[in-house]
């Protein structure tokens, strides 16, 4: 499907829980957001129902999210599911890392390869300052199972100034003896409050950093709307991202749609949602009508982040948490 601006709209993240059992500072409160009833989630058979309307609108990539997916019961149920329907030319998971261990023979059986897994640190003590939790043994377990089995994995560090910029060359070292692309991303407002004011580090920072290590720091080509700027390293195995999210420069060849957990359409990750699809898949409407409505949304899409924020009702300090927009 077209967008007014003649971008190709393909790719649909859907967030399937709100929950989170890490506690990451950017994202949210340490006593966490007031969580959703589950009776206000999109149901496995309604995200399946949409998943097929939007196959049918001719989108071709799913990435699934949270909060954290796997906290969600049956996750893998609604993997086997979308499977299923066969349009999805890739399934795609974004997961903190630490609950899918006992999941990968399924996840390769359904051949689900592709995990973005969040490491923001390589030091024990400030993935815990970061995340107020002990999981990261577990989580660096989790990475290196996941390679041993051959699945794709992105590593994404979300890079704070005072806080974690000493981990950009060893996390960026990690792209030497392993096929990752481990990716810089700045941070964003959506903290849920937490945080009013963010001190960016920003991708022109995280480049210097990098360009200064590594010399011969090459750019490689993107993929059809990726949001990572991509770069290698001469010998490493793999390659090295950074993404500009804040300061928003790929918003010309945005690809994607968000559905959050209640159903909330975001068509733009700065807007503060267009549309709740659930309500209006309750009412009784038909595919055709869930079609024309998905048409009507990706008409409307804004040409950046910067308009997305322009056109908000709610004011930037009411940012919601990453954890329930779904990343
Ligand atoms: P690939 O599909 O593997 O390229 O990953 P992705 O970047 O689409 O997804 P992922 O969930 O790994 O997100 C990585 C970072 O990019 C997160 O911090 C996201 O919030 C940010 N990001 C993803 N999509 C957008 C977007 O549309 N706009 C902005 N500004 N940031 C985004
Ligand atoms: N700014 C930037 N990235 C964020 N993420 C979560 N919160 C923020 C934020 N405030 C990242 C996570 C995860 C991805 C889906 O979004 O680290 O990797
Ligand atoms: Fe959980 Fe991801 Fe938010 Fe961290 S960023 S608290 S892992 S949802």
């Amino acid at each position: 499907m077209k967008d007014s601006f003649d971008r190709t709209i393909d790719y649909v993240r859907i967030a399937v829980t709100d929950r989170c059992n890490l506690r990451c500072f950017y994202c949210m409160p340490a006593e966490g957001i007031p969580y959703e009833p589950k009776a206000h989630l999109l149901s496995y058979e309604e995200i399946t129902r949409l998943l097929k309307v939007l196959g049918e609108l001719g989108f071709r990539k799913v990435r699934f999210t949270g909060g954290e997916p796997f906290l969600r019961k049956d996750f893998m149920q609604l993997l086997e599911n979308t499977a299923q329907l066969g349009d999805y030319k890739s399934i795609h998971i974004t997961s903190n890392g630490t609950l899918l261990q006992r999941h990968i023979p399924r996840l390769k059986e359904l051949g689900i390869t592709k995990i973005n897994l969040s490491i923001d640190s390589l030091n024990k003590e400030r993935f815990h300052k970061i995340t107020r939790r002990d999981d990261f043994e577990k989580v660096m377990q989790t990475f290196h199972m996941l390679i041993d089995h051959g699945f794709q994995i992105k590593l994404n560090a979300v890079i704070m100034k005072g806080i974690n910029t000493q981990d950009i060359i060893p996390l960026a070292e990690l792209a030497k003896n392993h096929p990752v692309d481990v990716r810089f991303i700045e941070e964003m407002p959506f903290n849920g409050g937490y945080k009013e004011n963010l001190e960016m580090y920003s991708a022109r920072d995280i480049h210097a950093d990098l360009k200064a290590q590594y010399p011969n720091l090459a750019r490689l080509p993107s993929a059809h709307g990726d949001t990572a700027s991509l770069l290698s390293v001469p010998g490493y195995k793999g390659n090295i991202g950074v993404i500009a999210a804040f300061s928003r420069t790929f918003c010309n060849t945005c690809n994607r749609l968000r559905i959050s957990s209640k159903g909330d359409i975001k068509s733009c990750l700065y807007d503060d949602g267009v549309f709740n699809i659930r309500d209006f898949m309750r009412s009784g409407v038909s595919d055709i009508e869930l079609a024309a409505k998905f048409r009507e949304i990706v008409r409307l899409k804004p040409k950046d982040g910067f308009e997305a924020e322009k056109m908000r009702k709610a004011p930037a300090a009411a940012m919601q948490s990453m954890s329930s927009i779904g990343g």
